[in-house]
């Protein structure tokens, strides 16, 4: 019989995600490992390697110093695990900011070298130009407005955006430059509802809200602190489980095991090999 020949697996594009617009919310998550992105491709449209690894994964105090090599060899990882989701790296701070031509460079080694999709940058009317010349030249570019951590330091904090009405106008020109720039979807971070609504409602592309409320066309979450990982999580991340306690539970039996000398149990032990008892010689006596 003829072998059947596998179906192949297609994954979701950047085009796919601004055809959602207004449709059933999309589903998506950071994550930065192959194994938690095995786990989540089925379930997701798409998945970040957010630059918030570097807070995250790696002890930073912000997103701040993250290189773009870490960011390449998380994008790897996640593009290995991951068969079906559209991937979605980061360009962290200081890698596209100064020019259309260095985004472009760093952008186009980003997804040479991981593979990814697509590539989020942070900001709205100051990169405009640059969204442009990366779309323009086969680079799908999600936007990231809002609250944009790698500003932390002209900002004055992780601090919520939009919560004043006079702050409206500036956010939602970002929002349409952004669109009309090309980008296939925009990030809208810690901002007030029914700003986040509006954005939602006068641009043609995806919003993916993260603290932006259930008004946006999808959301998401930073992978770890939705599973209850993270020691401290921002007043817009519901906890879906308890994954800290179990890893917590977990190691402190493993401890008291080993001290007890209980692990390893024989069922975890190699026994030797015993040589095999010499055959019998044959009788030659005819019966
Ligand atoms: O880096 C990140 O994880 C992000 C999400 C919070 C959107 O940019």
């Amino acid at each position: 019989m003829a072998a059947q020949t596998p179906v192949p697996r297609r994954r979701v594009t950047a085009p796919e995600i601004t055809a959602r617009k207004g449709g059933e919310p999309i589903v998506s998550l950071t994550s930065y490992h192959a194994h938690t992105a095995a786990i989540a491709d089925p379930f997701v449209d798409f998945l970040l390697v957010g630059d918030s690894l570097g807070m995250v994964m790696h002890g930073y105090e912000s997103t701040v110093p993250v290189p773009l090599d870490l960011m390449i060899m998380h994008g790897r990882a996640v593009v290995r695990g991951a068969r079906r989701a559209l991937v979605v790296v980061d360009m962290p701070f200081g890698s596209y900011e100064e020019s259309p031509a260095v985004a472009f460079r760093n952008a186009a080694h980003v997804m040479k070298e991981t593979g990814c999709g697509a590539v989020k940058l942070e900001g709205g009317r100051r990169m405009a130009e640059t969204i442009r010349f990366l779309t323009e030249r086969g680079i799908p570019v999600m936007g990231h407005i809002g609250l944009t951590p790698q500003s932390i330091n002209v900002l004055g904090g992780f601090k919520t955006q939009g919560r004043v009405r006079d702050e409206w106008a500036a956010i939602e020109e970002d929002a349409r430059v952004v669109a009309e720039a090309g980008a296939f979807a925009i990030v809208l971070e810690a901002m007030a509802e029914e700003l986040a609504r509006k954005i939602t409602g006068a641009i043609p592309i995806s919003t993916i809200g993260i603290g932006a409320s259930a008004g946006c066309d999808g959301q998401i979450l930073v992978m770890e602190d939705m599973l209850g990982l993270s020691p401290r999580v921002p007043k817009f991340v519901k906890e879906f489980g308890r994954v800290g306690e179990a890893i917590r539970e977990a190691i402190s039996a493993y401890a008291v095991e080993v001290r007890n000398r209980t692990f390893p149990a024989p069922e975890h032990t190699y026994a030797l090999k015993e040589a095999a008892p010499p055959a019998k010689a044959k009788s030659q006596t005819p019966a």
